[in-house]
């Protein structure tokens, strides 16, 4: 297949990417302003996706049989700082990708985040109402909308939990913010009643790989790892992964900080609609850190650390 992948500098598309290429697809990897390699793509194209006009003329120009939508502006604070400019990106686009879709009758798989629930009634499942409790949470709850009303014979959304992995830049995922932290002679306060259900990137790539090659799966799926963990808990098993002092790490309440009360205490979600329709195994945290590396900008502090 001939893939349109956007995003493909952040941390997911970059896992999208080599899974893609292993499986025989052809890729046409969107890079925003990322000035690094992206290594194995069949053509790396610079599009600003906020412009529609761009996002139309360069998918029509790469005429793909499916679009993944992997951009997004993912940090809250980001949103909260820019509602207009993150909206562009992860409320307009997907509605245009969407509309783009049905007009190629091409395939389109969306992510979305656990960030559209409030934590207040975990495990949830796909079909779930909606109840975000930051602007990030409510942009991803629209985009799930857009989507699947502008291509509901087309579309596939996967809302994906905390991620791990490895990213370009070495700035995003779990592991990476807390190498960030860490190096910046800060150690990590993790709250011990804050639950996520991580999973790694390129374990939801592969998931992304199979749903463009299954046109029988359409709508709203979770997708997750197999164990739900408190964010402390996580840290500790980072800190043990990278052989770093357990003083990196310490656990608070969230009702223990300002606003802590208003964060979603437990985002797991029900995993019952893909069980059994997928070859993509649920990966175990200790699988997901077996895959980290030293993140790049890091590696000067952590060589000193030994
Ligand atoms: N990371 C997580 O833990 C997590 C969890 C749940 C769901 N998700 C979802 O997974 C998807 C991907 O997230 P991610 O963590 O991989 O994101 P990310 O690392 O922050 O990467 C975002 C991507 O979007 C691109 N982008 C943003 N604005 C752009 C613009 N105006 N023009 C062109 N490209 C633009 C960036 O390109 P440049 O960097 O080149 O500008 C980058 O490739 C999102 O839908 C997110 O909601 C992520």
């Amino acid at each position: 297949m001939r893939l349109f992948l956007t995003g493909a500098s952040g941390l997911v598309g970059s896992n999208i990417l080599p899974v893609a290429l292993r499986r025989g697809h052809e890729v046409i990897a969107v890079r925003g302003s990322w000035q690094g390699e992206i290594p194995g793509a069949t053509q790396v194209i610079q599009v600003d996706l906020s412009d529609p006009h761009a996002v139309q003329s360069s998918i029509l120009e790469a005429f793909p049989d499916a679009i993944i939508n992997a951009a997004g502006v993912t940090e809250p604070f980001l949103c909260d700082r820019d509602p207009k400019g993150s909206a562009s990106i992860n409320v307009d686009l997907p509605k245009i990708l969407a509309r783009i879709a049905h007009h190629l009758s091409a395939r389109l798989v969306h992510l979305s985040s656990e960030q559209i629930f409030d934590g207040n009634s975990a495990p949830y499942e796909r079909d779930h109402t909606p109840s975000p409790s930051n602007l990030y949470g409510h942009q991803k709850a629209e985009s799930e909308q857009r989507v699947h009303s502008g291509a509901p014979e087309h579309a596939v959304t996967l809302r994906l939990p905390l991620l791990n992995g490895n990213s370009p830049g070495g700035t995003r995922s779990l592991h990476e913010r807390l190498f960030g932290l860490w190096a910046s002679g800060q150690p990590a306060r993790l709250f011990r009643d804050e639950i996520r259900q991580p999973c790694g990137a390129d374990n939801a790539a592969e998931v992304v790989i199979e749903m463009c090659e299954r046109p029988d799966l359409t709508g709203i799926f979770n997708w997750a790892g197999s164990e739900a963990l408190s964010r402390l808990e996580m840290g500790r098993r980072i800190l043990d992964r990278f052989g770093l002092p357990d003083d990196l790490v310490i656990g608070l309440a969230q009702r223990e900080i300002p606003g802590g009360k208003d964060r979603p205490p437990d985002l797991s979600l029900d995993l019952a609609g893909l069980a059994g329709k997928l070859k993509t195994p649920l990966q175990d945290f200790a699988t997901q850190l077996e895959n980290l590396i030293v993140p790049r900008p890091f590696r000067e502090w952590y060589h000193k650390q030994e």
